[in-house]
This record gives C-alpha cells, sequence and structure tokens, in this order.
C-alpha cells in the first residue's frame, strides 16, 4: 500500500475513483454530510470544492492506493485562524468497499498524524457517527471521546443518528 498527500493535478485525475468511494459510503449508510439519492454530479461537484480548497493550501488531500489504484482518502483541515494555527481537523475518512477491514483507514489516519505533526499542528479534531467502524477505529488509536451529539444527523436513509466528537494531542 502507498499512502500519499496528493496535489490538485493528482487529484482531478482521481475524480473517477474518489467520486465512487463517496458514493458507495452514502449507499452503505456512512454519515458524511449527504443523503440518498446521491449522483455522480453531486459527487463530482463535491471533490471539485475540496480541490479548489487543495489547492488553496486549504487542506491536504490524502490518498491509499493499492498498485495504481486509489482505494482510500482523508482530509486534513488546517484551521486558518491566527488563534487556531496549532489545530487541524480530520474529514471524510472513506474507504472503498471491496478494500474495508484490510488496515487501510489506519494506515491514512496514522499518515494524518504524521503530516499534522510536519506542519506544527498539535490539536486534531472530528466527529463521527456513533457506532460501526469508524468510531472503533478512532478508540483503538487512543482518540479521546469529547461528547456525544443526540440527532446530530439524519443517515442517508433519513434516520436521527447520533455522533461523537474525538481528539487527540499529538505529541512532536
Ligand atoms: C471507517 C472506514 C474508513 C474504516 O476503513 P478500514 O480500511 O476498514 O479500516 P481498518 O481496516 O484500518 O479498521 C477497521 C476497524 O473497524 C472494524 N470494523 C470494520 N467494519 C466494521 C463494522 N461494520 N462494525 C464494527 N466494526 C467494524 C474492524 O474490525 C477494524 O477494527 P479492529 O482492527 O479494531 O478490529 C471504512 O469502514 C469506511 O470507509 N466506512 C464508510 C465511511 C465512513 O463511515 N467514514 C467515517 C467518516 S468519519
Amino acid at each position: 500500500m502507498r499512502i500519499a498527500v496528493i496535489d490538485e493535478a493528482e487529484a482531478k485525475a482521481q475524480i473517477g475513483s474518489l467520486a465512487e468511494i463517496l458514493m458507495q459510503s452514502i449507499e452503505d449508510g456512512a454519515l458524511v454530510g449527504f443523503v440518498l439519492p446521491f449522483s455522480a454530479e453531486q459527487a463530482q461537484s463535491y471533490w471539485q470544492e475540496v480541490f479548489s480548497s487543495v489547492a488553496e493550501g486549504e487542506r491536504l488531500l490524502i490518498c491509499a492506493y493499492l498498485e495504481d489504484k486509489l482505494v482510500g482518502t482523508v482530509q486534513l483541515y488546517l484551521s486558518p485562524e491566527p488563534n487556531a494555527l496549532h489545530r487541524a481537523e480530520v474529514y471524510m475518512l472513506l474507504v472503498h468497499r471491496d478494500f474495508q477491514r484490510q488496515g487501510i483507514g489506519s494506515a491514512l489516519m496514522a499518515s494524518v498524524e504524521d503530516e499534522a505533526r510536519k506542519r506544527t499542528r498539535s490539536l486534531l479534531l472530528l466527529d463521527t457517527a456513533e457506532g460501526g467502524a469508524s468510531e472503533r477505529l478512532y478508540r483503538r488509536m487512543n482518540w479521546r471521546e469529547v461528547g456525544v451529539v443526540p440527532h446530530h444527523f439524519v443517515d442517508p436513509f433519513g434516520k436521527p443518528r447520533a455522533s461523537i466528537y474525538f481528539m487527540k494531542h499529538l505529541t512532536p
């Protein structure tokens, strides 16, 4: 497996794979900001906004490849506020459904920590759906629970779901 921080040009070349992974995760019920029905056009327009943010240097787009196939992705948003330059937020950890439970999600999160450290970001934040694979993964990687927000979102099928905020302090 290869993990890389990708630039706008590589991201644009991978838009088909990124859109596919996002659409799959929504079909599978992930709380990633969207509800069904969700079209390929919506997926591509979401990624175009991410690519603009990458080009502006606001966020890192980190991807996992098996051979040359993109099989997972995560984003690290570098908080721009002058009083929060030590902080970053993790978004959209997604692994292709055919390649889950092989350690790719964990490897992407380990890379998030490395990239944050390189940029002297020592506090990481994220929120995720209560229950299921992502909560388990973050706990295993020693993220600390901050709190649960009941009915924070609805899932892609419209069902109310709680989410959990997690934080992690990085030591240099
Ligand atoms: C969450 C996700 C990224 C994990 O990716 P992955 O490559 O499977 O991650 P890993 O293989 O490193 O670890 C998965 C962990 O979740 C567990 N797991 C996997 N599927 C699970 C399930 N349905 N229910 C409970 N635990 C599950 C695995 O057992 C493993 O934990 P363990 O190593 O402690 O046993 C992937 O399931 C995914 O893309 N889900 C849909 C999108 C999503 O919900 N993203 C989170 C947004 S914050």
